[in-house]
């Protein structure tokens, strides 16, 4: 409202009921304090839109902790057999060019375990590679725990990622901030302080849907759903447009191929597949895989987990037989070239070109929206928090990073 409605209006109202100057000044300032108190009333759908941008501007200086050593988590750790030094290779090459670092935990192999160390409720009709996978899993939780870490990334040996994964994470975790409702608090941890499991690598999930989710969009490190391996769990129960990536609560996921935890998270996943107190086991494990066990913690919400969709990371397959692949599950031998899956622009496929100075990588598939780009021409994305309703997905609020 003007100034000028203010001096047509007012004066020739209060004229008519007061005499001396004083009495009309005193009615005109209260006068002028409750239409103003009425405004703010009336208006707070911009106020608190206002407070939402000006808040998420603040988290970024926070996110910039990912773009350090270890991605904004106290460690990264890998878990792989010491005899597939040709595996340690590669990690050791993707994350030099990545510029993060990894820390080792030795893969188990099922002759080192000794019988008594399995769970009383392990279900024996799964092989002893997949017991002895879940044990390498809850090794580096014991690490974890012991070394104090605020969190820690856990990856799997075979994992690929995209160039730009820096600026993946920081949008991913500028949407489970979102998500913890913290886009404007100062937190611990880049990634909010209310979580124990970020899911950030799988092979399927299942999305809570009583909980708004966020979606991000505008990102050319999606790939488009042709291009996605057969997930396990169903597609999430709404559309997701192109270049959009999905962040959720998660019901159930599998294949823990890259993951964060938190140390209460890696505390309380210690207490249940190993320690066992008060009957923890029953209630919530089912003598499974580690992923499969992971999955039903964060279902039954004994764990509060967060997951990509699609997945963020992706797999390396190098040149040779497929038996190099895989340490727990047999494959066939034929001889094939290197392959990646799940990412857009290849860290592994791209190494030669990296190497040679080259600032640009292309990406995995010729259908690519941008098949050759300069990394630091991508930037972090924000998105919109969303409710599912019965006529579909609708917006809560937009966040910009
Ligand atoms: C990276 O940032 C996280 C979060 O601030 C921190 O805990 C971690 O120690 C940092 N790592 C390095 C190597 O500085
Ligand atoms: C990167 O961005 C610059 C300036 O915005 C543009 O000139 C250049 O073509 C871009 N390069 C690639 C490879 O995306």
């Amino acid at each position: 409202m003007s100034s000028t409605t203010w001096t047509s209006f007012c004066p020739a109202q209060l004229s008519m009921a007061l005499s001396t100057p004083q009495k009309r000044f005193g009615r005109l300032l209260l006068y002028v304090v409750g239409v103003i108190v009425i405004l703010l009333v009336l208006w707070p759908l911009p106020y608190a839109r206002a407070t939402v941008r000006k808040g998420a501007g603040g988290s970024r200086t926070q996110l910039d902790a990912i773009r350090n050593e270890t991605l904004g988590v106290g460690k990264i750790f890998a878990i792989s057999l010491p005899s597939r030094v040709d595996k340690r290779d590669n990690l050791v090459l993707g994350s030099s060019v990545s510029d993060f670092h990894i820390d080792w935990i030795d893969g188990v192999t099922p002759d080192e375990l000794n019988p008594k160390a399995y769970p009383y409720n392990w279900n024996y009709d799964h092989k002893p590679t997949e017991y002895a996978a879940r044990r390498a899993h809850v090794n580096a939780l014991q690490r974890i725990v012991r070394e104090r870490l605020g969190s820690a990334i856990v990856m799997e040996d075979d994992v690929d990622w995209d160039v730009t994964i820096k600026t993946q994470l920081q949008s991913f975790a500028f949407a489970v901030r979102a998500l913890q409702g913290v886009t404007q608090k100062a937190t611990d941890s880049p990634y909010g302080d209310d979580w124990d499991i970020i899911w950030l690598g799988h092979c399927g999930v299942e999305c809570r849907t009583d909980v708004p989710l966020f979606m991000s969009s505008n990102d050319p490190t999606v790939l488009p759903p042709h291009h996605f391996l057969p997930y396990w769990r169903d597609p999430p129960p709404m559309a997701i447009p192109d270049h959009s990536r999905l962040a959720c609560a998660v019901h159930d996921a599998v294949c823990s191929i890259v993951y964060a935890v938190s140390y209460r998270g890696a505390q309380k996943i210690l207490a249940a597949l190993s320690v066992n107190p008060g009957g923890l086991a029953e209630q919530i494990d089912i003598g499974a895989q580690f992923d499969v066990s992971l999955g039903r913690m964060c279902g039954n919400g004994y764990l509060r987990c967060f997951a990509a969709y699609p997945s963020l990371t992706g797999g390396y397959q190098p040149a040779g037989p497929f038996s190099k692949a895989s340490d727990i599950h047999d494959e066939g031998q034929d001889v094939h070239p290197a392959s990646s899956n799940g990412v857009m622009y290849s860290t592994m496929l791209n190494i030669n070109r990296i190497l040679t100075g080259d600032k640009t990588v292309t990406a995995t598939w010729d259908d690519a929206p941008i098949p050759v780009v300069n990394p630091v021409n991508i930037s972090a994305v924000g998105g919109a928090l969303l409710l599912l309703g019965e006529e579909g997905a609708y917006t809560l609020t937009d966040v910009d990073p």
